[in-house]
């Protein structure tokens, strides 16, 4: 039974497609909980994270995303890619049944399990350790930050399996690391390891895997010691910077101020 601060969270049905959701005061932390089958992903998992990410409350200031056990995410789970699927999932067999215009929304709404990340309201930090691979990976992506253990391998595998990567994570690739870089690790679907990821830009910290749950315990601090509507405001003003022209970026930041002025002046 939830209490009524977190009735928003529901338990059963995270529970049911391999997830977990857990407030710790301004902090969530979901947890994919599946180690068994390496914490592979499926689209009941996607469906419920867009729709958790769409209930959160302005009362969550950071969510955490991690994997259970000793890897991060190997992706989706692969036998959704074969004839036989796995009971109660969409398969791509499932999938091809539909018109063109059903897939298109259909992966809309599984990409909609990854954008929640980029909510201005929160910032949100993926503690990875052990593989990251394929929707791993645009999982970690999806992301704003990354604390990585020194044994991660991140792998955009689709290319390899003859996909693109379509869970949101080409624009996150490419603002990180740049265009050809993104090219030239999308396209071989080679392992980028922890230290790399660092020197990408991919990676915010690379620590030794004993250390990596006091890391992100300590960012996540760091994060929670500033103002949270300036955090907000911050993040999205950040999220604009890359795509807007000097002009209009310049007039956010003013409209931003106007607002932390007004709220600062009326707290005093
Ligand atoms: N989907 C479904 N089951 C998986 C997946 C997956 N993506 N990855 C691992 N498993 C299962 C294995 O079948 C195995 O099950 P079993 O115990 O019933 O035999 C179990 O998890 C353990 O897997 P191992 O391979 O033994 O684990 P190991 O730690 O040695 O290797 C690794 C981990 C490297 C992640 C490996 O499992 C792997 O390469 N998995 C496939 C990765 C992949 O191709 N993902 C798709 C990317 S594309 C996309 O995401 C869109």
């Amino acid at each position: 039974m939830s209490s009524p601060d977190t009735a928003w969270i529901d338990t059963d049905r995270l529970s049911g497609v391999g997830l977990r959701a857990d407030l710790d005061g301004a902090v969530l932390t979901v947890t994919l909980d599946r180690p068994q089958r390496r914490n592979s992903q499926t689209p009941g998992q996607w469906y419920a994270l867009g729709d958790l990410g769409a209930s959160l409350p302005d009362e969550v200031r950071v969510v955490v995303v991690r994997g259970e056990g000793a890897t991060f995410s190997a992706g989706i789970d692969t036998r959704l890619l074969g004839p036989d699927g796995v009971p109660g999932e969409d398969s791509v067999h499932d999938l091809m049944r539909g018109d063109d215009q059903h897939v298109l929304g259909t992966i809309d709404a599984y990409q909609r399990g990854f954008t929640w990340l980029g909510d201005p309201r929160f910032v949100s930090v993926a503690q990875v350790r052990g593989h990251a691979i394929g929707a791993g990976f645009q999982l970690a992506l999806a992301c704003d930050l990354r604390v990585v253990a020194d044994d991660t391998l991140f792998c955009m595998k689709e290319p390899a399996l003859g996909l693109v990567p379509d869970l949101a994570g080409t624009k996150p690739l490419v603002e990180l690391v740049g265009y050809s870089r993104a090219l030239e690790i999308c396209a071989t679907a080679r392992f980028v390891g922890a230290e790399e990821a660092r020197h990408l830009g991919l990676a915010t910290a690379v620590v030794p895997g004993d250390d990596l749950e006091a890391t992100t315990a300590d960012l996540v601090e760091a994060l929670l010691s500033s103002d949270a509507g300036a955090v907000r405001e911050t993040k999205a003003l950040l999220q604009s910077a890359g795509s807007l022209g000097l002009e209009d970026q310049r007039l956010r930041e003013r409209q931003a101020q106007l607002r932390r002025f007004r709220a600062l002046t009326a707290r005093a």
